[in-house]
């Protein structure tokens, strides 16, 4: 650029008009008005008064215009700025793009029916023992005094993993596992999932889960199973409930008994969800086979006990008036959010 001092203010406005942010509106003022400024140079060389002054007035002149630029542009930045993060913070978060509320959980149907009976059982002074999903044949079948001939034991009913080791069918095992590793008085529940080759329908799932009980101590009689499973089946289904037993046959009770509890919905008289009975069925129990003393090598006259075992998604189902066992597997947010 040559120096020329009739065009130089305008050159300096024309500059600054094409400025639009407060950087280019500094590099302008720095061009023109710095220390290496033709302007600067030439006011450092003066010698007439009369061209101080002219270039004293042209430098005001520039200035003015910087300042009333830089003015302009730093109000349109700060306009832009507020306009860009404008928050409002009365807007629901899940319109602010990326920011998203999350739902709250909650816990499936068969986690809260687990986590009830735990509390149940520890508040009656239960101790909660873990078991075993993947069990010899020996923990799942043999100890719990299953002959050979019995149908469970076919390759049909229950899931082999190997010769003698199968996808437990029941929560009994964890009985035996108890039993041989300490003495009574034994008071344990154990909760979990056990496989069944089922084929899927409405009351079907080749996977479940069971909790189990187990009480053996001197001079358990019949009386406090039954009072055992009255208390919890009104915890689980109201005040009201009563259980009775009906006999059965399992290989590892002697007496064995299937424990109905009167109908929480109609209260015994009578209606779909009891079938017109009255009564729901609950699972299975009966007094310790002394057969099962024995396996873990006790005297069998030294001790009884009782034993019931349980579905946790059929309890889920009666509570909750759930009508088959799949939406339990699903996963489908629809079912889940309702509980
Ligand atoms: N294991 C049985 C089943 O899965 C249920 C059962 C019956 C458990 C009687 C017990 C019992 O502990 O005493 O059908």
């Amino acid at each position: 650029m040559e120096w020329d001092p009739e065009t130089y203010e305008r050159d300096a406005v024309a500059a600054l008009e094409r400025a639009s942010t407060s950087e280019e509106v500094e590099s302008v003022s720095v061009s023109f008005l710095g220390r290496r400024s033709y302007l600067k140079q030439a006011l450092r060389e003066v010698r007439d008064r009369e061209t101080g002054m002219r270039l004293n007035a042209m430098r005001e002149a520039i200035e003015g215009a910087v300042a009333e630029k830089l003015a302009k542009v730093q109000a349109d930045e700060l306009a832009r700025k507020l306009a860009e993060e404008r928050l409002d913070v009365t807007l629901p978060a899940e319109l602010l793009g990326p920011v998203r509320l999350r739902r709250r959980g909650s816990l499936h149907p068969s986690t809260q029916v687990r986590r009830d009976v735990e509390d149940i059982f520890l508040g009656l002074g239960y101790e909660i023992v873990d078991g075993r999903e993947v069990e010899t044949t020996r923990y799942n079948f043999d100890a719990l005094g299953f002959p050979d001939w019995h149908p469970s034991r076919s390759p049909r009913a229950t899931l082999y993993l190997g010769d003698d080791t199968v996808l437990r069918t029941e929560t009994s095992p964890a009985q035996i596992h108890k039993m041989e590793s300490t003495r009574p008085p034994i008071y344990i529940i154990s909760i979990g999932r056990v496989y069944r080759r089922d084929t899927i329908d409405a009351t079907h799932f080749p996977v479940f889960h069971q909790f189990e009980g187990l009480a053996i101590d001197k001079g358990i009689t019949m009386a406090d199973l039954k009072g055992t499973l009255l208390y919890v089946m009104r915890q689980l289904y109201g005040p009201e409930r009563e259980v009775r037993f009906r006999t059965h046959y399992f290989p590892f009770t002697e007496p064995s008994m299937e424990p109905d509890v009167s109908c929480f919905v109609c209260g015994g008289a009578g209606c779909p969800v009891c079938k017109h009975s009255g009564w729901i069925e609950m699972g299975g129990s009966g007094m310790v086979d002394p057969y099962l003393y024995e396996f873990v090598g006790w005297g069998p006259e030294e001790y009884t006990g009782f034993a019931f075992g349980m579905g946790i998604e059929r309890t889920a189902q009666l509570r909750y008036g759930i009508p088959g066992i799949r939406p339990f597997w699903d996963n489908d947010l629809r079912f889940l959010r309702q509980f």
